[in-house]
């Protein structure tokens, strides 16, 4: 199966790891892609990388500071993607996360209020404001579906007390994301899909990927298949994959 090009994508939550090679695979296809994350000079850095991965194609790639944890401001960035790129979202990547260790012991009440901000509000939003007449359903008569994608992991099924903060909000967003992916195919004909990492991709004493787990990996073996599988869809929405694990 193949993964047609110039398509449009928002990705919300960018930096160094997956959200990087996704961009850049989706950039060697043509894609018109727009970054958000809240690093202005991060995204700069990202930007360029990405923009040479189009191998002379003709696509933007734009980014914007921003937090997504704040609901008017990632509305609004939402409305500029889509003002900038020039038309609706083919897919829209919800990445927003603090990766990082908090013991059960010791997170603060804020943390834990901050991260649920950022994980499972953002998450509401995104997929709210996706629905709400921002995803591209003029090609569902050609089989091709809007995708809302939502990134996660399995520590809201084996929550770990050193990652308390992230345990805890992940089990909400995977939550909100298994709740829009019951709605959102009838309510808005948007396919929804989570792709699960079930391991930690940077082995926290050396500061190195897992090798298993890289992101040059994870992209085409667990992101690739639902961009695959939102095109040529006979059946519709019958039989789609909402979760995948890798
Ligand atoms: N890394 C892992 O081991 C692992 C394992 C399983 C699942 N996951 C999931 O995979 C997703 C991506 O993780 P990743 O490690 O690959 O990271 P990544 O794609 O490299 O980037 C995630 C980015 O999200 C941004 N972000 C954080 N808070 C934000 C906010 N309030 N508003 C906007 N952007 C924000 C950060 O950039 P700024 O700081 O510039 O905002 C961060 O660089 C996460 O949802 C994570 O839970 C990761």
């Amino acid at each position: 199966m193949s993964v047609s090009e110039n398509r449009n994508i928002a990705i919300v939550g960018v930096g160094s790891s997956m959200s990087k090679s996704l961009a850049i695979w989706l950039a060697s296809l043509g894609w018109n892609i727009a970054l958000v994350s809240r690093s202005g000079k991060s995204l700069s850095a990202i930007a360029d990388e990405v923009r040479r991965a189009q191998k002379g194609k003709d696509c933007k790639v734009i980014y914007r500071a921003a937090d997504a944890g704040d609901p008017e401001i990632l509305k609004a960035t939402l409305d500029w993607c889509v003002q900038e790129l020039g038309d609706k979202l083919d897919v829209l990547s919800y990445n927003a996360a603090r990766v990082a260790p908090s013991d059960i012991t010791e997170t603060t009440p804020e943390d834990l209020e901050q991260d649920f901000k950022v994980s499972a509000v953002g998450t509401l939003v995104a997929g709210q404001w996706f629905a709400n007449g921002n995803a591209r359903v003029d090609r569902i008569v050609e089989g091709e579906w809007p995708l809302f994608l939502i990134t996660g992991g399995i520590l809201d099924k084996e929550p770990e007390p050193i990652m308390a903060s992230l345990s805890c909000v992940k089990a909400a967003s995977q939550t909100l994301s298994r709740l829009f992916a019951k709605a959102l195919p009838e309510r808005a004909n948007i396919l929804v899909g989570m792709p699960l990492i079930t391991g930690a991709l940077v082995n926290p004493t050396t500061g190195e990927y897992n090798q298993e787990f890289h992101p040059d990996r994870i992209i085409p073996k667990l992101f690739k298949p639902f961009f695959e599988d939102r095109e040529n869809r006979r059946d519709g929405k019958q039989g789609w994959t909402v979760e995948r694990l890798y």
